[in-house]
Parts: structure tokens; C-alpha cells; sequence
């Protein structure tokens, strides 16, 4: 089959890779019909995350149809259509029963910090991901959700990560009626974060990003103000200023390890990697935040240590909330969300791409050229 082949920093290319077998009686096949190219995967393009082996194929988020099902699969069957959460989750755990799907003890035994994540380095369990036109998915009765009659493949790949993350960074701001809600980040994460924000009763939404398309397109799609954090000045004092020198009520850092604006962070984060990435965005939602408010972590960081203004964090009383997104608790909600109306996610691709294009995909993501926010790779089977 076709598959994403990683061959170093910068470095992807399309190869051939044998087919995906069932290795346990609660695995599926399945064949995919849309994977995105996120964020996150950047993290790895670049070569920032340990153990990214060459040869690994990338990819947390698909959708597809189930080929091919082990013998204790019973919540879906072959031909179903479905959307495969980006967390690998066991649904048994102490954890999973909790609704904390994105830090199950079983599907990543190995590590004590990160949960199982497809195409996502051996420190997320060595999992092969989804850009790829087959995938292996364990735990096929706990993850794999029927898309809805009707319901649009684009908007079904967008539930796999990009509308929980950005739902889930607004529900742990913990908004309040009124609130000012202070977004770091335009990606498509940031976006759909600020779209939801106004969803938990936000009074105003500000964003932050360097990228001029990305911040027009954000000001029409979530209805926010909207700003360039090069041309702004200290975007801190910019913050203050704007909320009677308060700061914002919550902050939501929806950047992570990429950051740009702070050529010391750069320096130490991205070139010498002596820190776990560099930490730009949270220094300025921590710092911009008001005394008590409430700081919301989605963007992702190495496991190594950051430097963080961990002083700033005690002296004004800020609550930290952070996680992996958990896709399959908020997914019903979520699909229903998508169904009314409420929510456009397919708004958000601006590019489809053949996935035998992947490393040009890769390139106009990462460098984001023509006015790229999100592009989704399709094989040959679903383009036919
Ligand atoms: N927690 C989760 O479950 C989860 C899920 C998906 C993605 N993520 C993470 O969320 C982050 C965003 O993902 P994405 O797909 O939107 O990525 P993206 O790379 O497309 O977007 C990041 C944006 O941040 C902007 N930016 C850079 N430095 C900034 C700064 N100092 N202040 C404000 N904006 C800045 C960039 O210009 C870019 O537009 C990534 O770190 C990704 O790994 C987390
Ligand atoms: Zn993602
Ligand atoms: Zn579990």
C-alpha cells in the first residue's frame, strides 16, 4: 500500500509498506478515505520529538471505511464508515473510565506521561498512523465512531482532533459569562478554540498569530478581533492595556513547541534544543492572564523540561488546565453540534491533496504557503 514514509527532519516522501494485519482479536483495517496533516505532526517533521523513528509513517487523523474486523469486534463491521479518534485508548482502564481518553495506561504501557497516539513517534506507542491508505486500529470497540448519515467526510476528519482540541481548550478556560478570552495561535486549532469559546458564553475573543491570512480568516470564521503579534508591540501590554490593565480572563496557548516572537526561546527551544521546544505563547498567556484566571494548555511541548515563568504562575494565583484532547467523550456532543449547524469544520481545509503529494503537502503546511490553514491528503480509492 501507499504510506508517508518519514526519512529525517524536513524530510517525507511517499513509499510503498506492506498491508496492516490484524495482530489481536479487537483490531480493525481500515481503509482510509480522508487524513489530515495537523499541527502536531509538525512537532515531528521538524524532528522535535524524541524517538521519531525513519521509516514511520505520520498521521492521528482519519476517517474510513472498516475492512476487515478481528473476532471480539462488535461495535462496528465491515463497510461501516468511520471516524477514528487520534487517541488510542483501551476504554477499561481507571483512566479511560474517567472520560481521560487521551492518557490511558494500556495503549502506551512504556511511557508514564503521554497516552497511545497514531503515526505519532515510539513515545506515543510506536503506532503506524493514518496517512497511509490502510491503517491498523487496536481497540476497534472503544475509538471508531459511525459517521452519521449524511454527514460530510471533510467535517468527519475535522472531528478526529481539531474540533475536541479546540472545544475541549475553551471548556478548560472554564469561561465564564462576559468573559475576555485571549487566544495564542490561528492555526486550525486556535480557530476552532476561539469559535468555541463564544459556545461556553465568552463576552469578547482576541487572537494572536504572525500569519496575516490566517488572522483575517479567523476574524470572519470565529467572529473575533483579531491581531499581529509582530506588529503590536509587546502583546502582553497590549492585552493589559485592552482589558483596563487586568489582563484577560483566560488565556488559551493553542501554539506549543513552534512558537515564534522570542529570539531567546527560539534559540534555546527550536536551534540548540536545550528546551523542550520553544515556549513563546505560554510565556505570554501566563503573563497576560489576570490574577486567579485560568490558562488553558492545548498546544503540545516535548517532555523535557521548559523553561516556564513558573514564579509568575504562583505569585497570581493562575490555575493551569492542560491535556491531549479526549475525543471520544466529546464526540456525541460534538457531532451533534456539526449536524445543527453550530459548527463548519470543513471550513477549515483549504487544500486537498492527492496523498501521493505528501511531501509537497507537508511543504505547504509547514511553511504555510498559498494560504494554507489545513490540508487533507486523499488516496487513490476515494478519489475514484
Ligand atoms: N492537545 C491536543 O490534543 C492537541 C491536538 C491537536 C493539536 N495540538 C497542538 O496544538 C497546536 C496548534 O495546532 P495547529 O494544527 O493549529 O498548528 P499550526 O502550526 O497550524 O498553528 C500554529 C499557529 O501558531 C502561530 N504562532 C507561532 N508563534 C506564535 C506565538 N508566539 N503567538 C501566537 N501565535 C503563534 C503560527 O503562525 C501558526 O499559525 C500545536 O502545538 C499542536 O501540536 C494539540
Ligand atoms: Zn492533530
Ligand atoms: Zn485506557
Amino acid at each position: 500500500m501507499l504510506a508517508m514514509n518519514y526519512r529525517g527532519p524536513q524530510r517525507v516522501r511517499i513509499d510503498h509498506k506492506p498491508l496492516p494485519q490484524i495482530q489481536h482479536p479487537e483490531d480493525a483495517i481500515v481503509r482510509v478515505t480522508r487524513s489530515c496533516i495537523c499541527g502536531s505532526d509538525l512537532h515531528l517533521y521538524n524532528g522535535n520529538v524524541p524517538d521519531t523513528r525513519v521509516g514511520e509513517t505520520f498521521g492521528h487523523e482519519f476517517v474510513g471505511v472498516v475492512e476487515e474486523v478481528g473476532a471480539d469486534v462488535h461495535k462496528i463491521k465491515v463497510g461501516d464508515n468511520v471516524i477514528v479518534p487520534f487517541n488510542i485508548a483501551c476504554g477499561r482502564c481507571a483512566f479511560c473510565k474517567q472520560g481521560l481518553y487521551g492518557n490511558c495506561h494500556e495503549a502506551n504501557p512504556q511511557a508514564t506521561a503521554a497516552g497511545g497516539i497514531f503515526g505519532y513517534s515510539h513515545t506515543t506507542g510506536g503506532y503506524a498512523g493514518g496517512q497511509a491508505e490502510y491503517v491498523r486500529v487496536p481497540y476497534a470497540n472503544v475509538g471508531p465512531t459511525v459517521i452519521p448519515e449524511g454527514m460530510d467526510l471533510d467535517d468527519a476528519v475535522m472531528l478526529t482532533d481539531v474540533v475536541p482540541t479546540g472545544y475541549q481548550a475553551a471548556e478548560m478556560g472554564g469561561i465564564q459569562k462576559g468573559d475576555t478570552v485571549v487566544v495564542f495561535g490561528a492555526g486550525p486549532v486556535g480557530i476552532m478554540a476561539a469559535r468555541c469559546a463564544w459556545l461556553f458564553g465568552a463576552g469578547r475573543v482576541i487572537v494572536f498569530d504572525k500569519e496575516e491570512y490566517r488572522l483575517e480568516f479567523v476574524r470572519n470564521y470565529a467572529q473575533c478581533e483579531a491581531y499581529n503579534f509582530m506588529s503590536v508591540g509587546d502583546p502582553v501590554v497590549f492585552v493589559k492595556r485592552t482589558t483596563d490593565s487586568l489582563g484577560a480572563d483566560v488565556c488559551i496557548d493553542a501554539v506549543g513547541a513552534e512558537a515564534a516572537g522570542s529570539t531567546m526561546q527560539t534559540i534555546t527551544g527550536r536551534k540548540l534544543l536545550l528546551q523542550a521546544g520553544s515556549a513563546t505563547a505560554l510565556h505570554w498567556a501566563i503573563n497576560s492572564v489576570k490574577k486567579g484566571g485560568i490558562v488553558s494548555i492545548v498546544g503540545v511541548y516535548g517532555p523535557t523540561d521548559n523553561l516556564v515563568p513558573i514564579g509568575n504562575v504562583v505569585n497570581k494565583g493562575i490555575t493551569i488546565r492542560a491535556n491531549q484532547a479526549s475525543v471520544k467523550r466529546l464526540l456525541p456532543r460534538l457531532i451533534e453540534h456539526v449536524q445543527n449547524g453550530i459548527l463548519d469544520p470543513k471550513a477549515l481545509i483549504t487544500h486537498r491533496i492527492p496523498l501521493e503529494e505528501v511531501s509537497d503537502a507537508y511543504r505547504i503546511f509547514a511553511d504555510k504557503l498559498d494560504n494554507c490553514i489545513k490540508p487533507v491528503l486523499i488516496p487513490p480509492s476515494a478519489r475514484m
